[in-house]
């Protein structure tokens, strides 16, 4: 492996630290960080995904607030308690996993979270914010990405940055985040053609799609940043990327590991606009 390594785990450690120091500080001025989550339905993943973000809170000194419902619910019993949430002046944060049983409307759901307690960063009005370059919350997992970049050194500025992957909650907003920095983006999706060029072409490459070892080292600019959103577990039951690491290793400047990688980053940008959250709330009375 001739790339260095991009550690979540350590930078996530760090950042987190800073994270709980602000929010004894605040605790101790009357505004401990509270952040609730809301879980609807049994799905296995999800469940992981929630105690983690419970867990990451309580260790950072938060009040975390946990809701169960039932995967039968009614969109109008989660509408009701996001409504209790939003006037809760002791929560500063709301997040609705995600994905929610199929008889929901996630759009209704997520616009339904006052913009200002939207952690996640997906309502319209945050994604709206985003583009036009004046962010409140940025979403979680590309935020995580743009702090792994700076900790490289290398500059965005002129930069080809190419990401792979257009969802709401990775692609298009990772797409602006390079944007404002002044990299060149690509952003591309299942129907692109000639995904290998796009991939050679790029100083700065995210992969967020969800296949095991897509991207292989062929594929790679000699010293670029690769940046691996995927965790895929196979059928053996170990994880990986959607960048096949051995190969890619040997070519890349720079790489994140699966998992260890990103996935660390994205609670910690959690608690992290959970503490803006805070901060706006104080600065704002
Ligand atoms: N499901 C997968 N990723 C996410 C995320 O970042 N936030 C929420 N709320 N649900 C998710």
């Amino acid at each position: 492996m001739s790339a260095q390594l991009i550690s979540g785990n350590s930078l996530a450690a760090t950042i987190r630290e800073q994270i709980a120091s602000r929010a004894a500080e605040l605790t101790a001025l009357g505004h401990q960080p509270g952040l609730a989550v809301v879980l609807v339905g049994e799905d296995p993943a999800s469940q992981v995904y929630v105690r983690n973000k419970v867990a990451a809170c309580q260790k950072a000194g938060f009040k975390s607030d946990m809701h169960r419902l039932p995967a039968d619910s009614t969109q109008a019993t989660l509408l009701a308690l996001i409504e209790q949430l939003n006037n809760d002046t002791t929560i500063h944060g709301i997040l609705v996993q995600l994905p929610l049983p199929a008889h929901m409307d996630s759009h209704a759901v997520i616009e339904a979270i006052a913009a200002d307690k939207d952690v996640d960063g997906f309502h319209v009005s945050n994604a709206g914010l985003l583009m036009t370059g004046k962010p409140l919350f940025r979403p979680c997992t590309p935020y995580g990405v743009m702090k792994m970049l700076e900790l490289t050194g290398v500059p965005l500025r002129g930069a080809e940055a190419v990401v792979i992957g257009a969802s709401n909650i990775v692609g298009k907003p990772q797409a602006m985040m390079l944007l404002q920095e002044g990299a060149t983006v690509t952003l591309c999706n299942s129907k692109t053609r000639d995904l290998k060029a796009h991939c050679q072409r790029a100083d700065i490459l995210v992969v967020a799609v969800g296949r095991p070892n897509m991207i292989t080292g062929d594929m790679i600019k000699p010293g670029a940043v690769i940046i691996d959103v995927g965790i895929n577990r196979l059928p053996d039951g170990t994880l990986c990327g959607d960048v096949d690491f051995e190969s890619a290793s040997q070519v890349a400047g720079w790489i994140t590991p699966v998992p260890g990688g990103v996935g660390p980053m994205t609670i910690t940008m959690l608690l992290q606009n959970t503490i803006e959250a805070v901060e706006r709330t104080i600065a704002n009375h």
